[in-house]
């Protein structure tokens, strides 16, 4: 069975004390919900203190970002080891943001979750089409390009500890919602790649989210399609009561 997974991809948000008033509001909001996954991913900055807060909390951790390497000369970027021992368990990788003005591609991406993996931190895989991409007939090849090259190497019991999130780079921060259907059409190919890449189990049961301009007035029909096991949200996660609406919508 998969679990209903809501992931709030904070971006470029909240300073570490905003973070734990943030915090502190969701938990009061959610404190009641037992059938959803939650997992807040707060900037680098924030997590120690949001882990401080999240302790005995059924609310995970995330970071947005790892590098490929445990340590040495990489100015700027932040490990597997250092988000463990920070108390991250889930890391957001290859979203589109970064793949758009980052110059993230299918191999970093692929580089970024196996030493995630390897560390044992689960890995939020990003994937999805642009406007063009829709536009010019291409959704159905870019996403099989994304899954294939992001997961290209792993092992089937890798796959227990990968979420992919559909994000149509269309719909993202832009009020602009893939339709139910638009949306479970893409996510039920997505299985078809992982059984053709790995076998039926890891089809069947990883875990594929929705995001872009999930809020509280489509989240129930978007997780109601029967593909869809969750969102990654963006905006409506930076507001403790819209993002515990869309947490309670299918709980
Ligand atoms: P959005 O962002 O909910 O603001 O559209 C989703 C995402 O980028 O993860």
């Amino acid at each position: 069975m998969r679990k209903i997974t809501i992931a709030g991809n904070w971006k470029l948000n909240k300073t570490p004390s905003e973070t734990v008033a943030l915090i502190e509001a969701l938990k009061s909001e959610v404190k009641d919900v037992s059938t959803v996954n939650m997992i807040v991913c707060p900037p680098f900055t924030s997590l120690t203190e949001a882990a401080k807060i999240l302790k005995g909390i059924n609310i995970a951790l995330g970071a947005q970002n790892v590098y490929w390497e445990d340590a040495g000369a990489f100015t700027g970027e932040v490990s597997a080891p250092m988000l463990k021992d920070a108390g991250v368990s889930y890391v957001i990788i290859g979203h589109s943001e970064r793949r758009q003005y980052f110059g993230e591609t299918n191999d970093t991406v692929n580089k970024r979750t196996k030493k995630a993996l390897e560390h044992g931190l689960s890995a939020i895989v990003c994937v999805g089409e642009t406007l063009e991409d829709r536009e010019a007939g291409k959704t159905f090849d870019v996403v099989k390009d994304h899954v294939t090259g992001s997961l290209a190497g792993l092992s089937n019991d890798n796959m227990t500890k990968v979420i992919i999130a559909y994000e149509p780079v269309w719909a993202i921060g832009t009020g602009k919602t893939a339709t139910p259907e638009q949306a479970q059409e893409v996510h039920q190919y997505i299985r078809e790649v992982l059984k053709d890449m790995f076998n039926d189990d890891v089809a069947n049961n990883t875990i594929i989210q929705y995001g872009g301009s999930m809020k509280p007035e489509n989240a129930a029909e978007l997780l109601g399609q029967p593909d869809i096991d969750g969102g990654l949200i963006g905006g409506a996660s930076l507001k403790a009561d819209a993002f515990a609406a869309i947490i309670k919508a299918k709980a």
